[in-house]
């Protein structure tokens, strides 16, 4: 690993709940692990009337152990949709460089409404703020969601190129930067064994679970105009299946993997009329006891009309046509207060051709699993037939696993840190590109069509703490086939869930 250049992040929204609850945390464990630049500050920006003492006394309220990160931060009161202020920040940028020795190497972070991803770079920009040269950098991390459909996703990519390089923006997916997501393509491309079998030829299906337990809390006003369809699939699920699904890159660098992962979103089938009903699968959740506590119904919940058709649960089939997975079928599903909180893809492999030994739990006949835990209990499990000591020849499934848990070092980094170093190294792989962006929407975009204009489209009650609406198992092709339920002893205790 090296150090990053000098350089100042600048954060607007920088009294915000990411900000505090996310970005300053990660920044905090960089230091803790020596990996920020040895001249480095952030400078936070908001309406707020912070001055940078007492902007380091809210951070310090907010954040365990704060370690050294504390003096770094510094804080300018200005509104960012203020186009008169711009210049006051750059001569202060300016100063702080000087003043600190050092190139004037800047990230401009938007951890702000979405409505400010038009405005802030435009007016950094009219202050020369966006312009690289003479060895310096300036980039520009953009948070989700990147756009609310195909049109205005592209709106935005256009009116930032006109100011900005595609290399200086980062947008970001916050799964892409979970340390076991990036782990796919170590487990797929580092060995020999997997990748023969990781196709149409052995693969039946696949499946990607993103569930929650909570609902949407405090969030009901964002969540409402989004819903789970834009608010986790287009992006998240998404990008899970380029990485499952993509080919190999013939190097690991930013643009040969997002070439891969955009030639997958360019092959997803789309899914159109008709198919919308029978294979895209709408829920929101019901008020319910579960395990003795009464959860809110989403209608219920803070910034949500009571008569809301927001979807807070979906699942799909897709399809991807190209060589490799021409029949095979996708399934992915993501909902808000499921049972637990758990994401993994899970490769069903095709059954063995001819059947000699008896099943002792039928179901394993059905093929074997390749699970891939992403969160919680990060690691890989195989599920495959062994024989029953004793006589004859009986099969009983078993599990050979992996967990990162049972590493010596087994300290996972925070989506979050890996991102902001990466950004800060100027490595946009764990970023998301415009093009890719833009073709996730391209298929999402019917389906959200569909879902406004066609009140026919069933939108499926589903009590707290189940899987989601009942009708998300007829999805699944094939008899005896259904999701996989994660977890065990649900009876006793609904959070706990392993491999
Ligand atoms: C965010 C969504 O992008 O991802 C949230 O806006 C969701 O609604 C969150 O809860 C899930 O992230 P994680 O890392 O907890 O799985």
């Amino acid at each position: 690993m090296y150090k990053p250049d000098d350089h100042i992040l600048v954060i607007f929204g920088a009294s915000g709940d990411l900000t505090r609850r996310k970005l300053i945390y990660a920044l905090r464990e960089l230091q803790k692990l020596d990996l920020l630049p040895g001249k480095f500050a952030v400078l936070g920006i908001g309406r707020s009337a912070y001055t940078d003492d007492s902007y380091r006394e809210m951070i310090a309220e907010n954040l365990d152990d704060p370690g050294e990160i504390l003096p770094q931060l510094h804080y300018l009161s200005m509104d960012p949709e203020d186009e008169k202020a711009y210049p006051g920040l750059a001569a202060h940028l300016a100063g702080m460089s000087s003043s600190m020795q050092m190139d004037p190497n800047y990230i401009f972070y938007l951890a702000t409404p979405p409505s400010l991803y038009g405005a802030i770079p435009h007016h950094l920009s009219k202050v020369g703020l966006t312009r690289e040269g003479g060895g310096t950098w300036r980039r520009i991390i953009i948070e989700k969601p990147f756009g609310t459909d195909f049109q205005s996703a592209r709106a935005l990519n256009a009116s930032l190129l006109e100011l900005l390089q595609e290399h200086q923006i980062f947008r970001i997916d916050h799964y892409l930067g979970k340390e076991t997501v990036q782990n796919v393509l170590v487990t797929r491309f580092s060995n020999g064994i997997f990748e023969p079998l990781w196709n149409r030829n052995f693969v039946d299906h696949v499946e990607v679970t993103s569930s929650e337990n909570l609902g949407v809390g405090s969030r009901g006003g964002y969540y409402d105009h989004s819903g789970a369809l834009r608010d986790m699939l287009q992006n998240h699920l998404l990008q899970l299946v380029g990485l499952v699904a993509m080919e190999p890159p013939t190097v690991i660098s930013s643009d040969a993997i997002r070439n891969e992962v955009l030639k997958v979103f360019q092959a997803i089938r789309p899914i159109r009329g008709d198919e919308i009903r029978k294979r895209v699968i709408r829920g929101q959740y019901m008020a319910s006891s579960v395990r003795g506590e009464t959860l809110k119904g989403y209608r219920e919940e803070e910034g949500v009309p009571a008569n809301s058709r927001t979807e807070t649960f979906v699942a799909m089939k897709l399809f991807i046509d190209n060589w490799r997975w021409g029949g095979v079928p996708f399934y992915i599903r993501t909902g808000k207060r499921l049972p637990t909180r758990v994401t993994e893809i899970v490769i069903h492999f095709k059954p063995s051709p001819h059947t000699l030994f008896d099943e002792l739990h039928p179901g394993h006949g059905q093929g074997n699993l390749l699970v891939i835990r992403i969160q919680p209990d990060e690691g890989i499990l195989l599920k495959f037939g062994m024989k029953v000591q004793g006589a004859g020849y009986k099969v009983q499934e078993v599990n050979m696993d992996f967990h990162y848990k049972d590493l010596m070092d087994s300290y996972i980094p925070e989506a979050y840190q890996r991102l902001l170093l990466d950004c800060m190294q100027g490595d946009s792989t764990l970023y998301a590109r415009g093009d890719a962006v833009e073709a996730a929407w391209k298929f999402v975009d019917p389906i959200l069509k569909a879902w406004k204009e066609d009140p026919a489209i069933p939108l499926h009650g589903y009590p707290c703490g189940t899987w989601g609406p009942e009708v998300a198992d007829q999805i699944i092709e094939g008899e005896e086939q259904s999701w996989r339920y994660p977890c065990k002893n649900l009876a006793d205790d609904g959070l706990y869930c392993e491999l």
